[in-house]
């Protein structure tokens, strides 16, 4: 059984979709640990202590400097020793020890097409609303593992969505999540819990 730790920044429907998918069967072979948040605002906890999970707030803004929390963070994770990290929706730079400790064991949602409008900057809305200015007329989502980049590891996952001309960035979002991101990451989750992905010289491929 792969023992995840989810980590959120915000409203957590990645979260959820990955909970509904192990509740349905979609996801086998694995069960969610620990949600880490950096703000303990986030809706995501809620939706995790409210299945009695346990959820715990990391927040940079409660230590001095970013390599105090950069340790702190790390270390807490190190005792957890998840099996396999999935960053939902999570808007802080992993550490680069962290990154080292967990190679290939640490995938992230991106809600774009890579490497289309990623890297620094583009995160959350801020990736649609660089697509409707772009003028793209597809765009999606991708689950990668996490190098020492911005969005540069293994590619494992990718699915495209129709950008509509009318489209709000909200409204873009909202249909990339639906018919992208919840399918894609409970899958690549699915995909490693059952031992069908390998890594390989900057690949991933599906076995
Ligand atoms: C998602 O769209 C996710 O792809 C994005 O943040 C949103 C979180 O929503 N992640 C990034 O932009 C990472 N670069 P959620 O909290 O409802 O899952």
């Amino acid at each position: 059984m792969l023992r995840l730790l989810v980590c959120v920044s915000g409203g957590g429907t990645n979260l959820q979709a990955i909970l509904d998918a192990i509740d349905h069967g979609i996801i086998t072979n694995a069960r969610v640990e620990t949600v880490i948040s950096n703000n303990e605002n986030a809706y995501a906890l809620e939706r995790a202590r409210s299945r009695g999970i346990e959820a715990l707030c990391l927040s940079p803004k409660s230590y001095e400097t970013r390599e105090l929390f950069n340790q702190a963070f790390t270390d807490r994770v190190k005792r957890i020793n998840p099996d396999l990290i999935v960053l939902a929706g999570f808007l802080v730079a992993i550490p680069a020890a962290m990154i080292e400790a967990f190679e290939n064991r640490i995938i992230n949602i991106h809600p774009s097409l890579i490497p289309s409008f990623c890297g620094v900057g583009f995160y959350g809305l801020r990736v649609h609303e660089a697509v409707l200015a772009r003028g793209v007329k597809v765009t999606g989502a991708t689950v990668h593992f996490v190098d020492g980049g911005m969005d540069t590891g293994p590619i494992l996952l990718q699915k495209a969505v129709e950008v509509c001309q009318q489209d709000t960035p909200r409204e873009l979002q909202q249909r990339v999540m639906e018919q992208a991101e919840w399918k894609i990451l409970p899958q690549a989750i699915d995909l490693i819990a059952n031992g069908r992905v390998e890594v390989t010289e900057g690949k991933a491929y599906i076995i």
